[in-house]
C-alpha cells in the first residue's frame, strides 16, 4: 500500500486554498504518496469525513476560489476566541483525532490555516500527530512569514474597489469610505490604500482623530480636489475609543468586527458638510481565485510542506522569507499577531505621499 498523507483547510476561506491542495497532491504524488483531504477543516478528521485526492483532477484547482474541501472557523476545534484567549482542545476530541489519524494509516497531516487553526495544529502536534502547517490568511497577521497566502488577492480586490470608488467620488465631489477586513491588523488597508490611491488610511495600529481626517479633506478642497477616498480597517478606532463590533450570540468563535466605516462617514459628514458614502467590501475580499503572486506562493508553500514531511520536520510551518521559502516552528508563529508598526516603511512612504493616517494635522502641499 502507498504511503498516505492527509490535508485539511481550516479557518476562514481565502483565495489560494485550492492551489495549495493542488501543490500538495502533485508533490506528494511525485514521491509515490497518496493524499486524502478532510472535509470541513479539523471536523473532517474527527468524523473521518474525507476524500481521496486524485492528482489527475488537480489542474483546475490552481485558479479556483474557496476550498473544495470546505473549512470551518468554529465548532469542536475552536480554541482561539480572541486575541490571547486560547483554550485547550477537549481531550476526547484529541484522543479521537489521533485514533482516526492512526486508523487511516497516515504518515502526516498538512494543515493550511491562520493563527487560530495553527494553534489547534500545535496542540494536535504536541499530542502526537506528525503535522506541518501552511500559513493562510487574507489578514497577513501571522508572525514568522513575510506573507501569508490570500493576502495579495484580498489587496488586489480592495484596490479594484478603490479604483471604482475613485471615479464615482470624483464625479459627485463626495467622500467615499471603504471599510476593509483584516481584524486587528491593518495590512490589507495599508497596501490597498497605497495601491488604490486613498487620501486617508485608517489602521487599527494608529488610532485616528476626526479633526485630522477633516483637515485632510479641507486641504484637498483648497487645492481643487473636491473628493476624498478613505480606506478604513474594520479594526480601526478613534483615539481614546475602542474597536466596533457586530454583536453576535455565537459562542466558540472570535468576535466579529465591523461598523467603523459608517461611523467615520457620519461624523465626517457632520463636521465638513460633505456628502459621504460608505462601501463595506466584506467577503468579496475573500472570494474568487488567487492572484499570480498568491498562485506562486501557494504552489511554493504546498511543495515545501510536502518536502518538510519527507524530511520528518514535524511541528513546523512553511514560511516566506524572500527570496527563500523556509520553515519555522509553529509554536513560534502562534499566540501573537504581526501588526503594522507605526514606523513601518509603508506607513512612512504613505505619509511622504501626502496620505493622511488620521493622526496628524497637516496640509497636502
Ligand atoms: O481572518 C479573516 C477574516 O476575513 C477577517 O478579516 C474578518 O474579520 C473575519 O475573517 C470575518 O470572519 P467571518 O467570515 O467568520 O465573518
Amino acid at each position: 500500500m502507498n504511503e498516505r498523507i492527509g490535508i485539511l483547510t481550516s479557518g476562514g476561506d481565502c483565495p489560494g486554498l485550492n492551489a495549495v491542495i493542488r501543490a500538495v497532491v502533485k508533490s506528494a504524488t511525485k514521491l509515490g504518496w497518496e493524499t486524502i483531504g478532510f472535509h470541513g477543516g479539523f471536523e473532517g478528521l474527527l468524523d473521518k469525513d474525507y476524500q481521496t485526492l486524485d492528482y489527475k483532477r488537480m489542474d483546475y484547482l490552481l485558479n479556483l476560489g474557496g476550498t473544495v474541501l470546505g473549512t470551518s472557523n468554529k465548532g469542536r476545534f475552536a480554541v482561539k476566541t480572541g486575541v490571547g484567549q486560547i483554550g485547550n482542545l477537549d481531550p476526547n476530541v484529541v484522543k479521537d483525532s489521533i485514533k482516526n489519524f492512526k486508523e487511516l494509516n497516515l504518515k502526516a497531516l498538512i494543515c493550511a490555516g491562520g493563527d487560530g487553526s495553527l494553534t489547534i495544529a500545535q496542540q494536535l502536534f504536541e499530542a502526537g500527530i506528525p503535522l506541518v502547517g501552511i500559513p493562510k490568511t487574507i489578514d497577513n497577521d501571522l508572525v514568522g512569514t513575510a506573507m501569508t497566502f490570500g493576502f495579495d488577492s484580498a489587496v488586489s480586490c480592495a484596490m479594484d474597489a478603490l479604483d471604482r470608488l475613485h471615479t464615482s467620488a470624483e464625479s459627485h465631489n463626495r467622500v467615499m469610505v471603504l471599510e476593509l477586513m483584516g481584524r486587528y491588523a491593518g495590512w490589507i488597508t495599508l497596501w490597498a490604500g497605497v495601491s488604490g490611491g486613498a487620501d486617508v488610511i485608517l489602521l487599527p495600529e494608529i488610532p485616528f482623530n476626526y479633526e485630522s481626517i477633516c483637515a485632510q479633506i479641507r486641504s484637498r478642497e483648497i487645492i481643487g480636489k473636491h473628493f476624498t477616498l478613505i480606506a478604513v480597517s474594520e479594526g480601526a478606532y478613534e483615539q481614546g475609543g475602542s474597536v466596533s463590533l457586530i454583536s453576535s450570540d455565537e459562542k466558540n468563535r472570535e468576535a466579529r468586527l465591523g461598523g467603523i466605516g459608517n461611523k467615520v462617514a457620519e461624523e465626517i459628514a457632520k463636521r465638513t458638510g460633505k456628502e459621504c458614502r460608505v462601501c463595506v467590501l466584506g467577503h468579496l475580499q475573500r472570494g474568487g481565485g488567487p492572484t499570480s503572486l498568491d498562485r506562486v506562493l501557494c504552489t511554493a508553500f504546498g511543495a515545501k510542506a510536502v518536502s518538510l514531511v519527507k524530511e520528518g520536520k514535524f511541528g513546523y510551518m512553511v514560511s516566506s522569507k524572500p527570496p527563500h521559502i523556509c520553515s519555522i516552528k509553529i509554536s513560534e508563529a502562534i499566540g501573537k499577531l504581526r501588526l503594522v508598526q507605526p514606523d513601518d516603511d509603508m506607513v512612512v512612504i504613505a505619509r511622504s505621499m501626502g496620505i493622511s493616517m488620521g493622526d496628524e494635522i497637516k496640509t497636502v502641499f
